[in-house]
């Protein structure tokens, strides 16, 4: 066990000898929350813009025009990367940046954007691991219909094809689709996010072809870059169910299938599970071949943890029938969402034990609290660093018991566009002045160089 300094409010040992010597500590952003510039060098709109402009869609009408301004900030971004001292960082691309009508054209300035970007990453030694898709397609292509059609599976393989080749020589770590369920079930079911749709044929449809653009890109990624290693990253969440009623029992089962089985069984060769078919009632839009394309073997997959899911049953609300029940006197994030760490470790073992996960990365977690800045400018945040040391805490246990866990992202580097909730919610290791765009690290991101600093060391002294 490695100890480590103690904040003033809790002791937690993290088992930091039970992750290997080469692990990647990193953090997490993505283009849309973070970068801005959004009319900038041939970029052109995405759902993401359409939808924050849309008036009531956003908390304060908040939207991305500006965010963080990493798109001029981004050297500076890589100096805190390099004062927490990780080596790896999580990034997403833009694909109206790069191809700005969805298909066609490559906009030289927007992947130089990109190209710039890792070369500045690399030269400051730390990984960059790309994500593809992190929510914001073009509004073009939603404008020939979206995710529900299958040319926009087929239009994100060129897409993929287009960014490794470009970056494929420096870049290692690939992720198609950051948490499809969210773009399917969220954007096209629930009408919360982007398109903002609530059409179940429609979100099945759009969940179809997600994960059928996922294999498809996987192809493109390895025909580019034979060296690539590539994963997909999905949001799971523990299920209890909120009492032993069977007929909760039977909620809480579906719930599981709705946002961990529909997404981990097709990519792992056991297809779209039967029972949720039937929930759904909705017809696939298959063809002979898809599903081997999906289940392409991946080199490792990505886990984003953030709260568990209690839930009962729900027969007249929509599928998958099973409405989230609050739990009174856990504790919660600013978000209202449940705090339990053991969750992270669930997770990290269920896929290992289940799905054979040969390489697990947590790719976000973290947490959203309302940060104070005290006169001297410091931010003082005690919350996010319990979270955070109780939650590494949890990955140490799970890669101690046998989980391949080879990297941990905090969500987020940044304070940032939190989607729908946006500016208020603060994810953050590091504060923003969205006036000033003035960057503080926070308490937790001093915490996390310990952390980082003290694996280190103890990898140094045990070899
Ligand atoms: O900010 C998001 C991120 O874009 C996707 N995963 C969850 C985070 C916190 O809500």
């Amino acid at each position: 066990m490695t100890e480590l300094p103690d904040s003033e409010r809790t002791f937690v040992t993290i088992d930091l000898a039970a992750l290997p010597r080469d692990f990647l500590w990193g953090t997490a952003t993505s283009a849309y929350q973070i970068e801005g510039a959004v009319a900038e060098d041939g970029r052109s709109p995405s759902i993401w813009d359409t939808f924050s402009h849309t008036p009531g869609k956003t908390d304060s009408g908040d939207h991305g025009d500006t965010a963080c301004d990493h798109y001029h900030r981004w050297r500076e971004d890589i100096g805190l990367m390099r004062r927490l001292g990780v080596n790896a960082y999580r990034l997403s691309i833009a694909w109206p940046r790069v191809v700005p009508g969805g298909d066609g054209p490559v906009n030289a300035k927007g992947l130089a954007f990109y190209d710039e970007l890792v070369d500045g990453l690399l030269a400051a030694g730390i990984t960059p691991s790309v994500t593809l898709y992190h929510w914001d397609l073009p509004q073009t292509l939603q404008d020939r219909g979206g995710w529900p059609e299958r040319a926009t599976a087929e239009l994100f393989a060129s897409y993929a094809a287009v960014v490794a080749d470009r970056l494929g020589d420096r870049v290692v770590h690939w992720t198609t689709l950051n948490e499809p369920s969210c773009s399917a079930w969220i954007g096209h079911l629930e009408g919360k996010m982007a398109p903002g749709l609530t059409d179940l044929t429609a979100a099945v449809r759009a969940s179809y072809h997600l994960l059928l653009g996922h294999g498809l890109a996987t192809q493109a990624i390895r025909a580019a870059a034979p060296d690539a290693k590539v994963g997909i990253v999905n949001n799971l969440s523990t299920v209890f169910p909120a009492t032993d009623r069977p007929e909760d029992l039977a909620a809480a089962r579906r719930h599981d299938g709705h946002v961990n089985r529909w997404w981990l069984d097709p990519v792992h060769g056991r297809g779209f599970p039967a029972d949720m078919r039937e929930v759904y009632g909705v017809e696939l839009p298959e063809r002979a071949g898809d599903l081997e394309t999906i289940a392409a073997p991946l080199d490792w997959l990505g886990l984003n943890y953030y709260f568990p899911a209690h839930v009962a049953d729900d027969p007249a609300g929509p599928a998958p029938h099973a409405r989230s029940v609050r739990r009174p006197d856990v504790p919660r994030t600013g978000m209202d969402w449940e705090i339990d760490a053991s969750g992270i470790e669930t997770l990290l073992l269920r896929l290992t034990d289940e799905y054979g996960a040969r390489k697990i990365h947590v790719t976000e977690n973290g947490s959203a609290f309302s940060d104070v800045v005290r006169p001297d400018g410091s931010v003082d945040d005690p919350e996010r660093q319990d979270y955070l040391v109780g939650h590494l805490a949890a990955c140490a246990s799970a890669a101690r018991k046998g989980a391949p866990l080879a990297g941990y992202f905090a969500w987020s580097l940044l304070d940032n566009f939190e989607w729908a909730y946006g500016y208020d919610k603060r994810f953050g290791l590091v504060h923003v002045d969205y006036r000033t765009q003035a960057r503080t690290i926070k308490g937790s991101g001093h915490r996390y160089a310990e952390i980082v600093r003290a694996h280190r060391e103890g990898s140094r002294k045990a070899a």
